[in-house]
């Protein structure tokens, strides 16, 4: 057998403390599938007596993180300090110029400078894996770049949050509020530190960018994702969705068109007889669509201890058994620049929801409006009302430029007897 490899692991959360367990759990099996053993060596965290549910006194203990990047006995850094910049860039750096692997779970990172270290890396004849940062437990970055390195992929989308889909799952199946089911995900733990990042789909969007990256062999562009999250979804557009045949899902989805890249992060309409509709609680899916394979659908849990401790590991094996393969499937030099589309030019089929008082002329003033902007009504549901209350009025439009579709709720937003900002949530027919 091989040397072991060695590994340093930064940051002992939830899913350090994962990997840890799951590497001296499995050592044995772990030796076997990769040709040689696989030993942590030296730990860094922020609190050296937190209690974490693990005996960290085999390691060497490191105050400061950036010493792992500059151990001689260490052939990977293992990043979980999580954050765009600051000390998980600097070490993943560090690490490279050192001529260390780096592993990590840090979606933000590899979303913002994903490119300028997938350099550095192949600079250093190094890895940089992130299996983990997207998807959690799904093998989705390892099915895009290496399962699926025959075909051409044209879309790929899919529930990156877990936070959201339990969220909304909820609000559905339950009637909840928004407010009182993202309390009870905090306490679950499957929210960010910051759960803003979770629910204005900024956490979907990290994730967005990098799968697009994988899949279409362009340069990772988080900056050109249209990012909207779930805050101003009710229980009363999830019954009006139920009505119509459709459950409300957050989805990012990337597609390649004839003039550009398409990212978007958003609510979506999605009918009930999908895949993906039928995804449900903190659960995670990806689906892709290739020209040989045709469409493939992948589920699993997003996030937690074990799912995303499973995917580091995977990484830390293909190291171990000498694997290597670009960062984002192609060498770097060789991403391409693709021209982004921006949302105004998306095309799709809307639902829209006003509340208005209910008297007569409101109805022919609002289609007016969208006869104007040349987008055409699909169906119009309007409910009783109590005397004197706002009623709801429930529209659905056939597919209409989003540029069209932003000017018309504008100029109805304005409308005297629209009495609430109009809420409005595209259909994806997928
Ligand atoms: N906060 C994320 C989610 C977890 O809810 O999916 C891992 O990215």
């Amino acid at each position: 057998m091989s040397e072991p490899l060695k590994i340093a692991v930064a940051g002992l959360g939830t899913v350090g403390a994962g990997l840890v367990r799951l590497i001296s759990e499995r050592s044995e099996d772990l030796e076997i599938r990769a040709g040689r053993a696989i030993e942590i060596t030296a730990v860094s965290a922020r609190d050296r007596t937190a209690e974490r549910g693990i005996d960290i006194a085999p390691y060497a203990w490191h105050d400061d993180p950036l010493h792992l990047a500059v151990l001689d006995d260490i052939d990977v850094v293992v990043e979980l300090i999580g954050g765009s910049d600051g000390i998980a860039k600097t070490l993943t750096e560090a690490a490279f110029e050192n001529g260390k692997h780096v592993v990590t779970a840090n979606k933000a990172l590899v979303a913002h400078h994903g490119l300028g270290l997938a350099h550095k890396a192949e600079a250093a004849g190094v890895s940089f894996s992130y299996e983990a940062a997207v998807a959690g437990g799904i093998p989705i970055i390892k099915s895009l770049r290496e399962g699926l390195a025959g075909n051409s992929l044209h879309r790929v989308y899919g529930i990156l949050n877990g936070t959201c889909n339990y969220i909304l799952t909820a609000m559905s199946e339950q009637g909840r509020e928004f407010e009182d089911v993202l309390a009870e995900c905090q306490k679950l733990g499957y929210a960010e530190a910051d759960p803003s990042f979770d629910i204005d789909g900024i956490d979907a969007a990290h994730k967005l960018a990098i799968l697009a990256s994988v899949a279409f062999g362009g340069e990772v562009n988080f900056d050109a994702v249209h990012v909207e999250g779930i805050r101003h979804i009710s229980p009363m557009d999830m019954q009006f969705a139920e009505e119509l045949g459709y459950r409300i899902k957050l989805l990012g989805i990337a597609s390649i068109r004839a003039d550009g890249l398409e990212q978007r992060v958003h609510p979506c309409m999605v009918p009930v007889d999908t895949p993906i509709a039928h995804v449900s609680g903190s659960l995670n899916a990806v689906v892709a669509d290739g020209d040989f394979v045709g469409t493939i659908v992948q589920e699993g849990p997003g996030a937690g201890a074990g799912p995303t401790a499973s995917a580091v590991a995977a990484d830390i094996i293909d190291i171990a058994r000498g694997l290597r393969v670009p960062t984002f499937g192609v060498p770097a030099g060789q991403l391409k620049a693709i021209a982004p589309v921006p949302m105004q030019r998306h095309t799709g089929a809307y639902y829209i929801r006003l509340m208005v008082v209910d008297k007569p002329g409101v109805l022919a003033d609002i289609t007016a409006v969208l006869r104007d902007h040349a987008v055409s009504m699909e169906s119009v549901l309007q409910r009783t009302r109590d005397p004197g209350e706002p009623v709801p009025v429930v529209m659905t439009v056939h597919e209409a430029e989003e540029a069209s579709m932003t000017g018309a709720l504008e100029e109805i937003a304005a409308i005297g007897a629209i009495v609430e900002t109009p809420r409005m949530i595209r259909i994806e027919s997928l």
